[in-house]
């Protein structure tokens, strides 16, 4: 039952904010829990949070809510349906299946219906490229969309079924997972390697690690043995552990698979960590697309709070730690660490100034060590076989296994564990790839690799990869992937900085000019200039990664380009110098950036 009635939301309003300590770092997940009573953030609720928590800051809340996708001034209709516009899930007919459902409910794409039943809007990859096309529903994921699966969701909704009554085989998430290794094959019993690390202790422990060479696996492949002993070095009275599972990167899905079947040891993993650097709350911030896991989560903390594996005197040692989940409402920024921690403050997802790292100024501006949850399971694997036996796996600078997300055009899309070190061959061979064209790795910030590379291997020193692996065969043009990609670097810039907010519109332009057939020579170059400024100017990896497909493409696949050029004789696009000199002119700055 939505809730429309003012008195009600306002009632609400205070209880959530009751429920919530009034504590404006809260604020985000209060959003989150009056978007879902009354499928927006309506202005009687707005009128009650807004002052208690801001006084007479009016603009603080406003401006959350409009950062986030998930979020909305005005009503989104009783049924909120999101699509997931992901490159793979294009790839499987999902713009056409849109068509089909706006047609079946008589809705326009991006609009409520006007009697206020649904809406319909395109979101980005929604986590489920392995058994897409994938909506969310009300925040709940619904997989394998067909046209017929469409029209039974079309006769429920017109039904006004409460999705409770709609079949449980709709939101179904599958694992898929297809090959394990090492740390899946064997899950830890619970509890069993905080064990051995309590007997150990914290300093073997750390060196462990150390002897494992763990590297991140968010991306930037940092190791995990350092950011710990920096954390536990600094000076501070609180640290934090911060589990990022905002798992953005389209194409990505491998935090949803350990949060759901190996909770216990990303938990551990954590745990660990509050051992080691001597901190006592954890904090899993958790993408809102996988809503579907917030039950399952409370429960397996729950339990491990009855085991006595979380909370005080873990295990009968003198060991305090707990965890607690924050939920992302729709913001590919929020992965990025600073903006995470920003959003864990209730603000909106703006990345922080790279220095104090976050080791040292983190979390309400105490240390805190931010990990993967990847990188958190894989600890608790170290700290239960001890680092020497992880660091036998994979390669010199790549040690142990890593998981990879494998979709688009194969047989077996689903979740790879392999050694780190494995060729694209043996991926696409085990997947049953069909007649594959190139592969995009590490997702649209990541690497195109043509046919002709298919014997790289997936490591930190060849392709480096947050884990994704999109199969595309020779039917696909991948001009397609590339306006999918310039498009979503545009929506999901935050806008801080001039090179990547003006770059990346830039860009779709000049993507679209291509498109028209439109062309020249003279607009490679100009996208080619913005990628290098988007690269060198940008402050966050966002801008400074995302033109990388766009530079890939224009090398391997040049024709890509040429055959939408209609001649040479075109003045390039509006430039990003241009835009710069007019930030200057309405600052009156020479630096526009200068509050970088
Ligand atoms: C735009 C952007 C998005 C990111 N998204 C994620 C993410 O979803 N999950 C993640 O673990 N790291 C993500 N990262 C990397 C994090 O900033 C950070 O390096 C990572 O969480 C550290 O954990 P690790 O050392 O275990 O890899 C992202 C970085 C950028 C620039
Ligand atoms: S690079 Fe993009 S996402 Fe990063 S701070 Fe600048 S505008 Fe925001």
């Amino acid at each position: 039952m939505v809730l429309t009635y003012a008195p009600e939301i306002r009632a609400l309003a205070e209880e959530t904010l009751l429920g919530h300590g009034r504590d404006p770092f809260n604020l985000l997940q209060m959003l989150i829990e009056v978007q879902e009573a009354c499928h927006c953030v309506p202005q009687a609720a707005q009128e009650v949070i807004g002052p208690a928590l801001f006084g007479t800051d009016r603009l603080r809340l406003p401006a959350a809510i409009r950062f986030y996708s998930f979020l909305s001034e005005t009503y989104l209709g009783e049924y909120v349906i999101y699509l997931s516009d992901n490159i793979t899930d294009q790839m499987q007919g999902s713009r056409a299946l849109a068509e089909h459902l706006c047609s079946r409910l008589r809705v326009r794409l991006g609009r409520v219906r006007a009697d206020g039943r649904v809406s319909v809007t395109l979101t980005s990859c929604t986590g489920m490229c392995d058994q897409g096309p994938a909506a969310l529903i009300n925040g709940f994921a619904v997989t394998r969309l067909t046209r017929e699966r469409l029209d039974q969701i079309s006769i429920l909704i017109e039904a006004r079924q409460p999705l409770s009554a709609w079949p449980p085989e709709y939101f179904q998430v599958a694992p898929n997972l297809r090959r394990s290794d090492v740390l899946l094959r064997h899950p830890l019993p619970p509890g069993a390697a905080l064990q051995a690390c309590l007997d150990r202790g914290a300093d073997e422990t750390l060196q462990e690690l150390y002897r494992s060479d763990l590297r991140g696996r968010g991306g930037a492949g940092f190791k995990t043995a350092i950011k710990w002993d920096t954390a536990r070095k600094a000076e501070a009275s609180r640290r934090f552990i911060l589990c990022n599972a905002d798992e953005g990167e389209p194409g990505t899905f491998k935090d949803r698979l350990l949060l759901q079947q190996y909770a216990d040891l990303v938990l551990e993993g954590m745990t660990l960590g509050g051992f080691v650097v001597g901190a006592r709350e954890g904090i899993l911030y958790v993408r809102g697309e996988y809503r579907f896991l917030r039950d399952h989560l409370e429960a397996v903390l729950a339990r491990r709070r009855a085991q006595g594996l979380l909370g005080e005197g873990i295990l009968g040692s003198d060991l305090c730690f707990d965890v607690k989940v924050h939920w992302g409402a729709g913001a590919y920024i929020c992965g990025m660490e600073t903006a995470m921690i920003e959003s864990i403050e209730g603000k909106r997802g703006i990345p922080r100034k790279r220095f104090p790292l976050p080791v040292e100024e983190g979390y309400r501006g105490e240390p805190s060590i931010v990990n993967n949850v990847e990188t958190f399971a894989a600890a608790a694997h170290i700290g239960w076989h001890g680092g020497r036996r992880f660091a036998r796996h994979g390669t010199k600078d790549s040690t142990g296994t890593k998981l990879f997300c494998v979709s688009g055009d194969c047989a077996l899309p689903g979740l790879y564990e392999y050694p780190w070190g494995v060729s694209c061959r043996e991926v696409l061979r085990d997947c049953g790839a069909r007649n594959p064209q190139y592969l995009q790795v590490s997702g649209p910030s990541g690497s195109t690799v043509p046919a002709r590379d298919f014997d790289r291997r997936l490591a930190l020193e060849d392709l480096s990869t947050v884990g994704t692996v999109m199969v595309f065969d020779q039917t696909r043009d991948l001009f397609d992937m590339t306006r999918n990609f310039a498009r979503f670097f545009q929506h999901e810039s935050c806008g801080l900085c001039t090179p990547c907010r003006v770059g990346t519109t830039l860009l779709v332009g000049l993507v679209d000019k291509f498109e028209a057939g439109l062309g020249c020579p003279a607009d490679l170059a100009e996208l080619r200039h913005l990628a290098t400024v988007l690269t060198t100017m940008s402050h966050c990896g966002l801008g400074q990664t995302a033109t990388a497909h766009l530079i890939d493409a224009i090398e391997h696949f040049p024709a890509v380009f040429e055959r939408r050029m209609q001649s040479d004789t075109f003045e390039p696009a509006f430039s990003l110098d241009d835009a710069l000199a007019e930030a200057r002119a309405l600052t009156g700055r020479d630096d526009p950036d200068a509050h970088l």
